[in-house]
């Protein structure tokens, strides 16, 4: 059994979550990585030392200087989940000069100076692993990039921050003031640290412009994509929907027009009630992705939280750690265990879905 070690940029909701899900399957996750690799998390940076935190880490792990955690020589993988624009570049492009893949669920970061670090990443010939940056739990990166990579994609739309559906389910469902659901919101780890971003629409437009640099392949200034977030629903609207049939989501469009141009835009829509997106409740996200050769799917799952979250991130890291350890292995293989066994149908119950 090898070992490969993460250098684990934040230890806030999201990198806890990956500690806590690494430690729960680490074997499932180490046979997964084909061949018994042990995922170690090797180093991990923090603002505050003396933070209590949900999960142990030993003390000369953790560092507060980010160069320490990208220079160990006993990292290989980066993974960063520190957030925002500034620091967070720093260490990506650091772990891609030192050609360490990176692992991050940083969509502001992505959106607003991904064509620097995307350059950075060929340059070096070192990946960029983004799948916790959209939708949380839901693989729609991977869809698009890799089982849609057949099709002309015509067009993405849906739901995509947790937080502002939230914060609209609970003033139309519990008749919560918008400052109190963006509050329950909070504790429950689904908003940004800055939840301004949530709530103004620009979570969500820096992940429509990830998916959409993805179906369409050139950067997009987020100058110019029209944004408009929840902050400007008022009660008053959630009323006159609910008496028209309609609920308030803010829906973010990606559309490819006759001439080639891209519509991006995320603002807060009437969704007639008897509509697949007016069911998607709470914290959950869905995306239709439309394909010229697949037709329209849809794709549903928790879109922010820690567990979801973190999902994405180690899917990431397996990723990663395989391509590190077998670089010309293949992602088809089928790994087989000894032991497991059908429930016999005997002891199978009749369900109703
Ligand atoms: P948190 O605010 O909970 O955690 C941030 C962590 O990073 C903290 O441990 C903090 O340290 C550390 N940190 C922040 N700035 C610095 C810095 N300058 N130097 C060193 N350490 C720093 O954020 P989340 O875990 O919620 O989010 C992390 C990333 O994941 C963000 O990019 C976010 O957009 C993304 N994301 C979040 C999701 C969610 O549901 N929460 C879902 C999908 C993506 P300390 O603990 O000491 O304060
Ligand atoms: N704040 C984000 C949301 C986290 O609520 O959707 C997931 O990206």
């Amino acid at each position: 059994c090898s070992t490969l070690g993460i250098g684990l940029a934040g230890l806030g909701t999201v990198g806890s979550g990956v500690v806590l899900a690494l430690q729960r399957n680490s074997e499932l996750i180490s046979d997964r990585t084909g061949g018994s690799v042990r995922l170690d998390v090797a180093r991990v940076l923090v603002r505050d030392l003396g933070k209590s935190r949900p999960v142990a880490v030993p003390a000369d792990r953790l560092t507060t200087e980010w160069k320490e955690l990208v220079d160990d020589p006993a990292v290989d993988i980066v993974v960063e989940l520190i957030g925002g624009t500034d620091a967070a570049f720093d260490i990506v492009a650091a772990a891609l000069r030192a050609r360490k893949p990176v692992v991050t669920g940083n969509k502001a970061l992505l959106a607003e100076r991904g064509t620097e670090l995307f350059k950075l990443s060929r340059e070096f010939d070192t990946p960029i692993h983004f799948e916790a940056a959209v939708a949380g739990g839901i693989p729609i990166i991977k869809t698009v990039q890799e089982s849609f990579v057949g099709n002309r994609i015509q067009s993405m739309s849906g739901i995509i921050n947790g937080t502002s559906n939230y914060i609209l389910e609970r003033m139309t469902t519990a008749g919560l003031e918008f400052s109190e659901a963006l509050s329950e919101a909070q504790q429950l780890g689904y908003a940004e640290a800055d939840p301004a971003l949530d709530v103004n629409g620009w979570d969500a437009a820096h992940k429509a412009i990830l998916l959409a640099t993805l179906a369409y392949g050139f950067p997009i200034d987020p100058a110019e994509v029209h944004v408009a977030g929840i902050e400007q629903v008022r009660p008053i609207d959630i009323e006159f929907a609910t008496r028209l049939g309609y609920v308030v989501k803010l829906l973010a469009v990606i559309r490819e027009h006759p001439g080639g141009e891209v519509e991006l835009r995320v603002q807060p829509s009437f969704i007639a009630k008897s509509h697949i997106l007016a069911s998607v409740h709470g914290v959950f996200n869905a995306v239709a992705v439309h394909g010229d050769a697949a037709g329209e799917s849809l794709f549903y799952g928790r879109g922010a939280g820690q567990d979801p979250t973190a999902s994405s991130v180690v899917a990431d890291l397996v990723e990663a750690a395989r391509s590190l350890r077998q670089p010309n292995g293949h992602r088809g293989f089928l790994p087989y265990r000894d032991s497991g066994r059908l429930l016999p149908v005997e002891e199978t119950t009749t369900a109703y879905y």
